[in-house]
């Protein structure tokens, strides 16, 4: 664990108001979660989006020299973050309806129980780092909007015009094909017309010892109402650890893994015993079960894709994706590469 990481102490900790602390007769200050003993995990083991190859490459070797699992995790997304063709993350990230870029990114260290996230964000490349640092600095956990960026230039983070003439380009082309009644000229049909986007990095990263981190960003969904705010940022949603259990993040639909507070049902699913393949098919099916008929087809699937990614303290890992064809990305300790999604649908729509 790096010192910046352990050098603030869990208020209730310090006021001795730790789990399960009877505060006097039949009342409980808190209970804790169940007892579990899972051996640590023997390498350093990285898991994320498909889009995170190069993410947990860079991630698993800057754990096997030793950095912290946030910190690598961090650097891992940093690289979509940074990458000006990647329009689901960071710079480059698709804009909100008036052509705006708002990023979303959260974060939690597991050796220190700690988290941090920022959303609706403007005008900084990484929130990834942004949100490390409301986990560092703050007694807070999410920051949003000009608040969160004031707080980012005040650490000497840059603003800058994060809208790619790219993304620029899809979005003008969004705009002028809205519908027949607005104000824009129509674009020709023989021009691309683009499509509504979600897009996103997970990262979840174990070491040899067992500690566990993750991180999501994202500039969320494209052409959003300005203020939306998906599953990234959301501890429990977007991404979750359990330093006794392991970690899981989302990408795809953020409204339906919001419903089901997908990264926490996840790992509790790791929790009474699943494999992490398995753990994330559970939550699919749970979403499955809260999603509202309007968005379910007539054979009663999703008309939206969502992929949830995980690692045990163990190191193993895996993915789950609504539909068949998903992929995932994992560093096994010797090497980055794709794999295979559980899935719980044959075929896309
Ligand atoms: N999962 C990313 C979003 O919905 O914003």
């Amino acid at each position: 664990m790096s010192d910046s990481y352990s050098r603030r102490e869990f208020l209730g900790a310090a006021s001795g108001l730790t789990a399960g602390v009877a505060l006097g007769p039949g009342v409980l200050a808190a209970r804790s979660a169940p007892a579990i003993h899972i051996r640590p995990a023997a390498m350093n083991v990285v898991v994320a989006s498909a889009n995170g190859l190069r993410g947990v490459q860079r991630a698993g070797e800057l754990l096997d020299q030793g950095m912290d699992t946030l910190d690598a995790a961090i650097e891992g997304v940093k690289i979509q973050e940074l990458d000006p063709d990647d329009m689901s993350v960071g710079y480059g990230g698709l804009p909100n309806e008036e052509g705006i870029v708002q990023l979303d990114s959260s974060c939690m260290h597991g050796p220190t129980r700690r988290a941090g996230a920022v959303a609706s964000l403007e005008g900084i490349k990484t929130p990834s780092v942004v949100a490390k640092y409301v986990l560092l600095y703050t007694d807070h956990v999410l920051l949003v909007g000009p608040g969160a960026k004031r707080f980012a230039l005040s650490y000497g983070f840059q603003e800058e015009d994060l809208l790619t003439d790219r993304a620029r380009e899809a979005w003008l082309r969004w705009r002028a094909r809205r519908g027949p009644d607005d104000n824009w000229l129509e674009v020709p049909d023989d021009e691309q017309l683009s499509r509504e986007e979600h897009g996103t990095i997970n990262i979840n990263a174990v070491n040899a010892s067992g500690d566990v981190s993750s991180v999501t960003t994202t500039s969320g969904l494209s052409w959003k109402i300005p203020g939306r705010v998906g599953d990234s940022p959301i501890i429990g949603a977007g991404q979750y650890t359990d330093n006794d259990v392991g970690a899981a993040g989302s990408t795809g639909r953020g409204e339906a893994c919001i419903k089901a507070c997908g990264a926490f049902l996840t790992v509790e699913f790791m929790r009474r015993g699943m494999g992490p393949s398995d753990a994330a098919l559970e939550t699919m099916r749970r979403v499955v079960s809260t999603t509202e008929a309007r968005l379910l087809d007539e054979r009663g699937r999703p008309r939206f894709g969502l992929n949830f990614y995980a690692v045990n303290k163990k190191g193993e890992f895996g993915g789950a994706s609504m539909f068949a064809g998903a992929r995932y990305a994992a560093w096994d300790g010797t090497e980055a590469k794709h794999h295979d999604a559980a899935y719980l649908f044959e075929r896309e729509r």
